[in-house]
């Protein structure tokens, strides 16, 4: 795999087009992800473009070649005939969450590619299980696996159920997710000039539950990025899950940057107006 290099994905141009289509998919048909496309996911993970530090590895593991039964994969009935995972196993530290949620969200994105269907997983699947098959070091967890393969043509009950239960169709409006100058203060997608496709493409983004715990501030021709926490959410795991969430987001806004030609770089800025956001949290600025 490259390291520390930028490389391009050759979906790119139509970054816009694939995030639309992205769809959590629980139900696949028994067709195998061959290798050559199990490669490309693990070869997007690593795009060099990571704006946080991150502790984290991966591995695509195939369920059938768990002899052990014990050592099957299982998803408590959520992900119905999906043989191919793609899991990680981290360390926690300084937004080591979000690194996570940046990288795989371009795994994500390049399964989509391919036709190949995701669903992110931070708390429907049996840990121990997941645990044994990435041989898990005594400091590290596996907060996330993502099962790969080619959706079924029904999306099943479970399926329906869940997307039911999180309003999965639904998200907030561009004006309540963006603010424009001060936070709080509502951005139109036409006063998002440049950034409107990349913040739209942000709001389209999944996240766990469905939350949408991403917020941003416009401010000239910065975007600050902000963390607004589900009240009670974060204690429900063993981590915040809401923080992979926000790496998902700025996966989003980065790819959209890149097919649309707007130069800039992502960088944490230190300013004590930045931190003035209700409940919020400053977690990266996207400065151009
Ligand atoms: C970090 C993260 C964790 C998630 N964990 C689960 C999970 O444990 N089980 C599940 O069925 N869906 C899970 N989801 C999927 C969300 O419910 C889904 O993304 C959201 O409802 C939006 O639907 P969409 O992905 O189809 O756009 C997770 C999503 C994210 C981003």
């Amino acid at each position: 795999m490259l390291n520390n290099q930028t490389q391009t994905l050759n979906w790119l141009a139509d970054a816009e087009g694939i995030i639309r289509a992205r769809r959590s998919t629980r139900g696949f048909k028994n067709t195998p992800v061959t290798q050559e496309t199990q490669a490309r996911i693990m070869h997007a993970l690593n795009t060099g473009r990571n704006p946080f530090k991150s502790s984290h590895r991966f591995n695509i593991i195939e369920n059938s070649n768990m002899s052990d039964d014990n050592m099957k994969l299982g998803t408590y009935g959520v992900i119905k005939g999906a043989n191919t995972y793609l899991l990680s196993a981290m360390t926690l530290g300084d937004n080591h969450l979000e690194a996570l949620g940046f990288d795989m969200e371009y795994a994500v994105l390049q399964a989509q590619s391919e036709g190949i269907g995701t669903c992110w997983l931070g708390g429907t699947f049996n840990k121990s299980q997941f645990a044994a098959a990435i041989q898990l070091q005594s400091n590290e967890i596996v907060p996330i696996v993502i099962p790969l393969g080619v959706p079924a043509d029904k999306a099943g009950l479970v399926g329906q159920m869940i997307r039911g239960l999180a309003g999965s169709n639904n998200r907030l409006p561009f004006e309540s997710l963006f603010f424009k100058g001060t936070y709080g203060s509502p951005l139109t997608m036409s006063q998002a000039g440049k950034y409107a496709q990349a913040l739209e493409m942000v709001r389209l983004g999944p996240s766990a539950s469905n939350k949408q715990p991403w917020r941003a501030v416009l401010d000239d021709n910065t975007v600050h990025f902000y963390l607004k926490p589900t009240k009670g959410y974060a204690k429900a795991l063993s981590y915040d899950i809401q923080r992979v969430d926000m790496g998902i987001a700025i996966c989003h806004f980065d790819a959209m940057v890149q097919a649309q030609g707007i130069p800039g770089h992502f960088e944490k800025l230190k300013g004590p107006e930045l931190e003035k956001s209700d409940d919020s949290e400053y977690i990266i600025s996207f400065v151009s």
